[in-house]
């Protein structure tokens, strides 16, 4: 591929540094590679979650707590305030009993931009909100690209950030399918009332969720899907691309497409 100045500057814009194309051999035709896995098991003792610091809380005043008998319908109709209670009480799967808090959402409730991630790492789970490591500074950097932010900004300039898991897997493993299908109504809610105009979904978990689709990511981007409606672009999870530079193009090339979606839509 050959970058033109203003695509130049615009991969500078993202914080990305233009690398030379290596030799063919060296590129890798697939997919995000998983990250380098832990030992599936150890995982940190229990610790208090806020459904158990709610016992003794009279019923009336408890939030909807989803458990692993109880069908997830309710969700569907709660507003923002019910969401966030059903999220942080939910003991649905078993990541609620490893996890330091739920890490919810975060950006404008009616943005037009909403980022799907995966589920939260450490300092996500210490401080409660999605892509705040390294990744996550990747991704600022990204949006800031495009003239996107997470904070304080008008809808059109403005992005809800979102994973399909809310409570930190031990040990940062991968998600599991039922852990995937559990918290799925919470995302799904999410989009129903941020009512995105365009979804990005960074990551093969997202891509799980949201699509259906086990396809990888290499075969999906690059083409618009839909999502309950919603125009969705399939990328690279941010923190795959800070082990995978050749694909920051591809990433970039993501972004645009989904700048042009929004503007002919
Ligand atoms: N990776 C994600 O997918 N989500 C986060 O919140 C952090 C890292």
């Amino acid at each position: 591929m050959n970058w033109s100045a203003r695509q130049e500057a615009m991969l500078e814009a993202m914080g990305l540094r233009l690398w030379q194309r290596p030799p063919p051999e060296a590129i890798k035709v697939n997919d995000e590679a998983p990250a380098p896995r832990q030992p599936a098991r150890a995982d940190p003792p229990p610790m208090r979650t806020p459904a158990a610091v709610l016992t003794g809380v009279p019923a009336a005043e408890r939030p909807v707590v989803l458990r692993p008998s109880q069908p997830p319908s309710a969700v569907s109709s709660l507003d923002w305030t019910g969401l966030r209670e059903a999220v942080a009480g939910c003991q649905a799967c078993k990541l609620c009993e490893g996890r330091t808090q739920t890490v919810f959402g975060v950006g404008h409730e009616r943005a037009h931009w909403m980022v799907v991630g995966e589920a939260p790492g450490e300092q996500e789970d210490l401080q409660g909100e999605p892509f705040v490591g390294t990744a996550g500074r990747l991704l600022d950097s990204m949006l800031r690209a495009i003239a996107l932010s997470r904070g304080e900004a008008a809808p059109e300039r403005s992005v809800y950030i979102a994973n399909t898991l809310k409570c930190r897997p031990p040990r940062n493993r991968n998600p599991e399918p039922e852990e995937l299908a559990r918290c799925e109504p919470f995302l799904l809610r999410q989009v129903e009332l941020v009512q995105p105009r365009i979804i990005l979904a960074m990551g093969r978990f997202a891509v799980q969720s949201l699509l259906r689709s086990s396809e990888p990511i290499g075969r999906l981007r690059g083409r618009v899907h839909q999502f309950h409606g919603v125009p969705l672009i399939v990328t690279y999870h941010p923190a795959y691309l800070l082990r995978n530079l050749t694909d920051k193009a591809r990433a970039w090339e993501d972004l645009c497409l989904a700048l042009d979606t929004l503007q002919s839509a």
